[in-house]
């Protein structure tokens, strides 16, 4: 755990508070203070009281940028091994599906993870969340999936909650059970949803399950094998989200917009129904340009009927070891930039107060007193440049809850 100063004030040449509908809420020559974690100024330095004046040390310029801290509301970051193999075979012409049904894919996974203790599942995991950490990180989702029995689908989970405790972030823990049908339920597929939603009530049980998903795709479980998790998740007053529609329309955000889910997940089938429905129940869109663009996908997501239709779009890495083997959210923004034509506002907001929202978090992802002290430094001049460079890192410094954690 990190430990440091949970009470502070900073100066900085260019605050982006993200606190308006629209605008990046820019504040040039800004002082922001914050106690006991929350922050409780927030403003230009000329109209800053006294109290916050005086608090400030004298090396406690940053001549930067100083944004909301990042949000990344999508990982599968906990995983052993890699599937660089894989990506060899798709270069010469093999389909994610093809590898997925010759037992490959998210099994292969399933395998090294399975074969992991918990230690060696950490010490694989933690350098991929110390790299989305340095380029802005300070909220991470975690998500199971590549388990399948029970032990397994728990150490995932242990580790994630490891995860947070070791770099003082915040993590989200998500309960993926429906990722893949493991070899022993070969062909029985409602057999392992049963097993599954029993392994849900146990997790749960223990404290490491904040939210549920599914894979709902013709290579993951249906949309009633999806709907009967979800049902699962609501005896036990759990929040869903769900991949949905990635590589086909199977009526996947519709399905978890008639649960009131937190996100629809990949989206790029999503037909003018769906993004209704996800409407209808608050249900915020998550773009994964890294999964797009690794699988060289061609259809979009339904952008302009998103915008239309007003619903909050996030982005995330998906950082996974199979479609987006990605380790900085930032970069994810400049891919949802380049792919999605998303305005490097909308990255922003989407990777900050959207993908916040996207986890069912009301306290961070705009700078605001009252709210959580978490915020990046970035050593660059304009917004517009956190979704603009590819490669290299111009972040300063993270603070999640008033620690300075990267
Ligand atoms: O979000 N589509 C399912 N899950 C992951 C991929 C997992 C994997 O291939 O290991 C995704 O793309
Ligand atoms: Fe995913």
């Amino acid at each position: 755990m990190t430990t440091g100063p949970i009470s502070g004030a900073l100066a900085c040449r260019t605050l982006i508070t993200l606190d308006a509908d629209s605008g990046y809420g820019r504040i040039d020559d800004a002082v922001l203070a914050w106690d006991n974690g929350l922050l409780t100024h927030v403003g230009p330095r000329a109209s800053a009281p006294t109290s916050v004046l005086q608090r400030l040390q004298p090396d406690a310029f940053f001549d930067g940028l100083v944004t909301p801290a990042l949000v990344d509301c999508h990982t599968h970051l906990v995983f052993a091994g890699n599937r660089a193999a894989e990506f060899e075979l798709r270069l010469q012409g093999a389909s994610y599906e093809d590898i997925a049904r010759a037992g490959g894919g998210i099994l292969s996974t399933v395998r090294a993870v399975r074969d992991a203790s918990e230690d060696a599942l950490l010490d694989a995991s933690l350098p991929r969340a110390r790299a989305l950490v340095a380029d802005g990180v300070a909220t991470l989702e975690i998500k199971s999936g590549y388990g399948l029995d029970l032990d397994s689908e728990r150490r995932m989970l242990r580790v994630a909650r490891r995860i947070g405790d070791t770099l003082g972030i915040t993590v989200r823990t998500t309960f993926l059970g429906a990722h893949a049908l493991p070899p022993e339920f070969a062909g029985d597929a409602e057999g392992y949803v049963d097993a599954a939603m029993g392994w849900l009530q146990v997790l749960h049980a223990e404290g490491l399950v904040d939210a549920v998903d599914a894979f709902c795709e013709g290579i993951g479980f249906s949309p009633a094998q999806t709907r009967r998790m979800f049902e699962a998740a609501r005896a036990l007053g759990v929040p869903v989200k769900l991949h949905a529609d990635q590589l086909s329309n199977l009526g996947g955000a519709a399905l978890v917009g008639e649960f009131d889910g937190l996100s629809g997940d990949h989206i790029e089938h999503t037909d003018e129904a769906g993004v209704i429905a996800m409407k209808r129940a608050g249900t915020v869109a998550v773009l994964l340009p890294g999964a797009f663009h690794v699988l060289r996908e061609t259809v979009l997501p339904p952008l302009d009927l998103l915008r239309s239709h007003g619903v909050p779009m996030a982005i995330a890495t998906d950082c996974n070891p199979g479609t987006s083997p990605l380790l900085s959210l930032r970069q994810a923004m400049q891919l949802a930039c380049t792919h999605f034509r998303l305005t490097p506002e909308e990255a922003l907001r989407g990777a900050t107060v959207h993908a916040a929202r996207a986890l069912g978090l009301t306290d961070r992802g705009v700078l605001r007193p009252g709210l959580r002290a978490d915020f990046a430094r970035w050593s660059v001049s304009e917004p517009a440049e956190l979704a603009y460079w590819l490669g290299g890192s111009p972040c300063a410094g993270v603070h999640s809850g008033g620690h300075p954690v990267a």
